[in-house]
């Protein structure tokens, strides 16, 4: 690869890196590791400048953006901080500022960098009246509802002397606390877990049930105060104000004079942040005066007045004993390191995870290496590197990829451009099928709570399941099963003597069995477990194939008509019918009686009228709430979106819309409707 082409294949593992960070909320790498390849692609921008490109990572902030909220754009762009490891680089800061400021005295500010996800509040008249991530920088996802349920974030301020328009940005933070214990809830329930805090609240703050995320006790802390009538120059003292009107400000911030004062915070927060009750990943330095930071100006992507630095991971070195290979409930197989054990961070640590084939080739791992390991951005440590210096010759073998599924023996494939080898059996590979299993009686999809996944493994390793429809076989049999004898006449129970599964449980397992099978189409859908269709998905395809036969006869051209499904659904789709097995899995629950069309009643709801047309919703609303409202445009075939444009067909408007989408609204000339004519539109 030469440099031109590192540049490409930096960008595109960047942007995917983004992706897994900001979206799927399971990162691959660990920061630093992202931070060394933006870095890497950097100097190799600078070094050719004839590649330079807006879109290239190093210009812009990794998105947040997600279909599932309302898009608001920023009063003032979020941008994002250099980083630095290193302390010369915090002294080479300090030099920068110095000069940029020519000579003029200044403080810096300095403060706990806390890892969470980061939020811009507004208030107006003292009242909270919007929350939005960060987005792209530019826009970002209203999540006002969810903010709302915050303890620590007041709705309302007490009389004081704030301006009657401000903004006040902070991380969300999961305490550490609230993390392992909902990860403990999660791993019982063979949910999947949660890397570490952060990606905990980032989850938690996009769900869709605000009182779900009530529940998970988020905590926040406010660092950045932004607004055309602040009460000070000072960054520092405005934050003390800000602490005076209600919110949660960092103890631990101080003013320095000297790169001295600052080394020394940096080193003292170094240790002492492992008493902290959240996770911090660094120090944030600031230059304190609000006039001297416009001096000093922003680039593209962060501000010349302030900078990052990030602690260094702890990382701990030891011998490669032999790599084995998982398979995951989607079939993806994941190669884990077996390690000497070896103390890191507080725990012993004896495998790792070396996530995928680029990795172990971009590492060049080989057996009885001597590898340093890290605890990253996830739950098990991962190898970073290999001390090549200590090769010799009882050095292994260097380590390849197995071609056939560890489990089921199947042949490995590779889908173009992903890292993963997957085992394509999904019909009859065990992990897949038990993970099938799992999934079709989760909460979200059946629901066949009178049955945990622990029963559930249990009867498949038995072998008295094989799939989903094995329940159905079991507990109700088309009918037939109707009380706790017809189980026992139809099942040879006694002599399979499941532990602890007795009367009781049976007649539990029967009722939620039964339970599930008034279960709407589109949840059915989801409970299949078609591969990247998720609950969203399902349901889409649910209202464009309003039964489960339209939806099996339907053609690659037909499921791209549908908005919001891409070509690696459409084929998953397409891939999951065409294969007999599951026409008839498909066939045995419709014979069970499950539903699989749209019912009358949302047959009924549904219409034509808003067909072809993009709506914006803005404002507050007193009949329905904003999902309702925008369940209510897809159910009469129209379209919600984010931003106000030429093409948008009108805006539904309720109290408080903002001033700038009024005033954009009005000079595009599109539309605005209130409720109440809104309703009768559809009515
Ligand atoms: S100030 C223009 N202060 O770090 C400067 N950010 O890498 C705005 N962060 O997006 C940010 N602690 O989410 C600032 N004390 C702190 C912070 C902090 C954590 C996060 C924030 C930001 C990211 C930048």
């Amino acid at each position: 690869m030469n440099e031109i082409e590192r540049i490409g294949w930096l960008r595109a593992e960047l942007h995917r890196h983004n992706h897994n960070y900001y979206i799927n909320n399971a990162p691959e790498i660990s920061d630093q590791e992202f931070d060394h390849l933006m870095r890497e692609l950097q100097d190799l921008e600078t070094a050719h400048p004839e590649m330079a490109d807006p879109n290239s990572p190093t210009m812009r902030v990794g998105s947040d953006l997600s279909n599932e909220f309302r898009q608001v754009e920023h009063r003032y762009p979020m941008l994002s901080l250099a980083n630095t490891y290193s302390e010369q680089e915090v002294a080479d800061f300090y030099d920068r500022v110095k000069k940029g400021l020519e000579g003029e005295d200044f403080e810096i500010c300095c403060e706990m960098k806390y890892d969470g996800t980061s939020i811009s509040l507004t208030y107006e008249d003292g009242r909270l009246i919007q929350a939005v991530t960060r987005g792209d920088g530019v826009r970002g996802d209203d999540v006002t509802e969810n903010v709302k349920t915050i303890r620590c974030i007041p709705l309302q301020l007490a009389d004081g002397d704030y301006p009657s328009l401000f903004e006040i940005r902070g991380e969300i933070l999961m305490p550490w606390k609230v993390f392992e214990e909902l990860n403990q809830e999660r791993e019982a329930r063979e949910e999947s877990l949660f890397a570490n805090p952060r990606n905990a609240a980032s989850g938690t703050l996009k769900l869709q049930n605000s009182r779900e995320v009530a529940h998970r006790k988020l905590d926040s802390y406010l660092y950045y105060l932004l607004g055309e009538e602040l009460p000070c120059d000072g960054h520092y003292e405005n934050l003390e104000k800000a602490r005076q009107w209600g919110f949660k400000i960092s103890e631990g911030m101080k003013k320095c004079k000297t790169l001295q004062e600052v080394l020394e915070f940096i080193k003292y927060w170094d240790t002492e942040r492992k008493n902290l009750p959240v996770a911090t990943d660094g120090i944030v330095l600031k230059v304190n005066s609000r006039r001297q930071q416009r001096n000093l100006g922003f680039t593209a992507k962060s501000p010349r007045w302030a900078i990052a630095y990030k602690f260094q991971a702890e990382r701990a070195l030891t011998r490669l004993e032999k790599v084995t290979y998982q398979v995951g409930r989607t079939g993806v197989v994941t190669p884990v390191a077996n390690l000497d054990p070896v103390q890191l961070a507080g725990t012993v640590v004896k495998r790792a995870s070396i996530h995928n084939a680029d990795v172990i080739a971009s590492l060049d791992l080989h057996i009885g290496d001597m590898v340093y390991v890290e605890k990253g951005g996830e739950i098990i440590p991962k190898i970073t590197g290999v001390e090549t210096s200590m090769r010799n010759e009882q050095t292994g073998d260097k380590v390849g990829f197995i071609e056939f599924c560890p489990e089921c023996g199947a042949k490995l494939v590779r889908f173009e451009g992903e890292a993963a080898h997957y085992c394509p059996n999904d019909v009859s590979c065990p992990p897949q099928i038990k993970g099938k299993i799992e999934h079709f009686v989760s909460r979200k999809a059946m629901n066949i709570d009178g049955l945990g996944p622990e029963t559930v493994d249990l009867f498949f390793q038995r072998g008295l399941i094989k799939n989903v429809v094995g329940l159905y076989d079991m507990f109700y049999s088309r009918g037939e099963i109707q009380n706790v004898e017809d189980f026992y006449s139809l099942n040879l129970w006694e002599f399979q003597n499941i532990p602890g599964f007795k009367d009781k449980s049976i007649k539990r397992g029967m009722e939620s069995v039964r339970a599930s099978l008034q279960v709407p189409y589109e949840r059915v859908l989801f409970a299949l477990g078609i591969r990247f269709v998720g609950e969203t998905t399902a349901k889409l395809l649910a209202h464009a194939f309003p039964n489960i036969d339209l939806l099996a006869a339907a053609t690659l051209d037909d499921l791209l008509q549908v908005d919001g499904i891409g070509t690696v659904i459409a084929e998953s789709v397409i891939r999951y019918f065409a294969d007999p097995r599951n026409r008839e899995i498909v066939e045995e629950l419709r014979a069970n009686g499950l539903q699989m069309a749209l019912s009358e009643e949302v047959l009924s709801e549904r219409s034509d009228k808003l067909k072809g047309m993009s709506i914006v919703i803005s404002g507050v609303f007193m009949k329905h709430s904003r999902d309702e409202y925008k369940s209510l445009i897809e159910k009469h075939g129209g379209k919600n979106v984010g931003s106000i444009s030429g093409k948008t067909s009108f805006i539904l408007a309720g109290d408080n819309m903002g001033p700038s989408k009024l005033e954009k609204a009005q000079k595009l000339g599109v539309q605005i409707i209130n409720e109440e004519e809104f309703l009768k539109m559809i009515e």
